[in-house]
């Protein structure tokens, strides 16, 4: 297949975390994913492989000699095994002579944690940022990192897309109907920039002068109780719809207590946009609450069919997005609207 002007030596390889993305985004290029497999391995296959005792095997099965090469590897749960196939694949390629390595990740496992919280725990977001760059990668593309301050862990270029833009038009073109009332929130006091950036975005859809209203549910983790426990809500919430704006998804226990809290402060609709969707353990179960009508995720992250099917789950895909991205790293050309640097 003749690869588009301009993309003759990029090279898109994909881990097994989330190949229906990478599948995707390499159409969208208009460039056929690499195969990567166990070796000796016969059959197509697009990712690692397995030894018996469970170690990774990989073997890269085209050339990539001189190329630029895009490893699409979120590192979201089993956490462990696909940080592991990514730091392989990129050994893998840098024996291999490839010219440049970019790690696209477009959810970092570990970065929550980014600093000491308590005496003697790890800054795990730090080691992640180690190893990768230990391994060989040249430079990083990922998403909505938990906290933007873990670029500066990476001593490589790291690209840092902002899902606010997209999901803002989304949200504009598919749910116009939730706009004419809307304040946006934030779960938690580290997420309030975030929540303001949406907040300015569907502002600038509506050709409103400013932004849209912000209110913030400030909570905290109880650590022994292991809950997430509401100490106020700021922001006028009466009498309104209120969209949640957040990174991650987890147990969803942070949104449905989010929402219950707006609920009973007078909220009339709680909707919510995460932009990774881990769905770890029930969350589904909790998420099931009439206080939250709809939560959007994109898939960063691949969903499993029971989320995929979830009436209050809607998948946005950011596909085209990495897609644009990568054309233009690889292209030496200016991403700053992607990046979108907007005050806060
Ligand atoms: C926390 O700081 C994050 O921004 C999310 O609010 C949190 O990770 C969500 O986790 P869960 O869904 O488990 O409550």
């Amino acid at each position: 297949m003749a690869k588009p002007k301009g993309l003759e030596s990029i090279r898109i390889l994909s881990g097994r975390a989330n190949l229906p993305l990478a599948r995707r985004i390499a159409e969208i290029l208009g460039v056929q994913l690499c195969e990567a497999d166990a070796p000796g391995k016969k059959g197509r296959c697009y990712g690692p492989g397995r030894f018996p005792d469970g170690e990774v095997s990989v073997q890269i099965q085209q050339t990539v000699r001189g190329k630029n090469v895009f490893i699409i590897q979120p590192t979201s749960p089993p956490v462990n095994e696909h940080l592991m196939e990514l730091l392989v694949m990129v050994d893998a390629l840098r024996r291999a002579s490839c010219r440049e390595i970019c790690a696209v990740v477009p959810y970092l496992g570990y970065a929550r944690q980014d600093r000491k919280m308590t005496g003697r725990v790890p800054i795990s977001a730090r080691l992640v940022a180690d190893l990768l760059e230990t391994a060989g990668v040249d430079r990083v593309l990922t998403m909505d990192l938990h906290a933007g301050q873990i670029q500066g862990f990476f001593k490589v270029p790291l690209d840092h897309l902002r899902p606010d833009r997209m999901l803002a038009k989304y949200i504009y073109d598919h749910h116009r109907d939730w706009l004419a009332n809307l304040t946006v929130a934030s779960p938690d006091i580290g997420g309030v920039w975030r929540a303001r950036r949406m907040a300015k975005r569907l502002g600038e859809l509506l050709h409103k002068d400013g932004e849209l209203p912000l209110a913030l549910v400030v909570m905290q983790r109880d650590e022994e109780r292991k809950k997430v426990v509401v100490k106020d809500v700021i922001g006028k919430v009466r009498g309104r719809d209120v969209l949640l704006v957040d990174d991650i998804l987890s147990s969803g226990k942070t949104l449905v207590t989010a929402a219950e809290e707006l609920a009973a402060g007078g909220a009339e609709k709680v909707f919510a946009a995460c932009t990774h969707g881990v769905f770890a353990g029930e969350a589904l179960k909790v998420l099931d609450t009439p206080q939250l009508q709809r939560v959007l995720v994109t898939d960063t992250i691949a969903h499993r069919d029971a989320v995929r099917k979830a009436p209050q789950i809607e998948i946005v895909s950011v596909a085209e997005f990495f897609a644009d991205a990568i054309r233009r790293i690889h292209r030496h050309e200016s991403m700053t609207d992607l990046l979108a640097y907007m005050p806060v």
